[in-house]
């Protein structure tokens, strides 16, 4: 039995992951928090806690992992206080500075085994190795990251978008990065990421590869929320009783 408290246990994600969590044999939800609805009624029957007593509802419910879906600030707390009393992590919250990145790492390495993904999504993870390949296959092609959201995602560009430069970056070696163009720019051997916003979009990235006379485009679209649910779950399940460090979703695929 694998059990789970989860952070933004009211948000978007956190409503799917509670979902996704009870189809799971094995797991059980042992306690929710939110920034907000403190004493709201969970499925499953347990009660949300409010965020500042993420600590005492730990050391109480002793769950073996948290999940976290909340905000960059929030979460680098709620990671550093999980750590702290050894319970592992999965971590999809998106938006870090370096600092904050940092501040993770250390309350993490030498204590638990945490994964963390900008996107737990089976499709994208693939993505990331298609992106690769064509990026080290087309080396002089143009190519432009671009990401689209709903109306209401905070961060920009995605966590997503990030994590896609980086694998090009991998592939390619050290490349300026553009964020979105205005005026007089000349194009020169940058990678451009371009974020768009807008109504209830799940979350769209396409990477463009352009060269002289074609181009190829590298697109993932989520229809839905649960296909990161699911991917969290599992990465759950996967998380426990590793050794500690930090992990990534390619990881949790790697040994199915
Ligand atoms: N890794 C992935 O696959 C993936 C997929 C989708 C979204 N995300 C990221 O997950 C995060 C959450 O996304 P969402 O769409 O569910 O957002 P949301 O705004 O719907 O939910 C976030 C929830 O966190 C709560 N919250 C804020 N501070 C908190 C705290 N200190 N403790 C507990 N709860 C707190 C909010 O009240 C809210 O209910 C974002 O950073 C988003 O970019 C990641």
């Amino acid at each position: 039995m694998t059990t789970i408290a989860l952070t933004g246990a009211l948000g978007r994600m956190g409503t799917l992951i509670i979902q996704e969590a009870a189809k799971v044999k094995d797991m059980q939800l042992v306690a929710g928090l939110d920034a907000v609805g403190a004493g709201k009624e969970l499925p499953g029957g347990v009660i949300v806690k409010d965020a500042s007593e993420l600590e005492a509802v730990l050391i109480e419910s002793r769950p073996d992992v948290l999940i976290d879906f909340t905000i960059a600030k929030a979460a680098v707390n709620n990671v550093c206080t999980a750590a702290n009393l050894g319970v592992d992590l999965v971590i999809g919250t998106t938006g870090f500075s370096s600092e904050q990145n940092d501040l993770m790492k250390k309350a993490i390495e030498g204590h638990v085994a945490a994964v963390i993904s900008p996107n737990f999504s089976l499709g994208v993870n693939v993505f990331w190795k298609l992106v690769a390949d064509a990026a080290a296959s087309l080396k002089d092609y143009d190519i432009e990251v671009i990401e689209a959201h709903h109306n209401q995602k905070k961060d920009a560009p995605s966590g997503t978008a990030l994590a896609t430069v980086e694998a090009i970056k991998k592939a390619l070696g050290e490349k300026e990065i553009v964020y979105g163009r205005q005026g007089l720019m000349p194009r020169g051997k940058e990678i451009g990421v371009h974020a768009v916003r807008g109504g209830d979009i799940v979350g769209d990235h396409t990477v463009l590869l352009a060269g002289s006379g074609e181009r190829l485009e590298i697109k993932h679209q989520a229809h839905s929320r649960s296909a990161f649910a699911s991917g969290a779950v599992r990465a759950a399940q996967w998380v426990v009783g590793k050794e500690p460090g930090i992990y990534s979703m390619a990881d949790v695929l790697k040994s199915r």
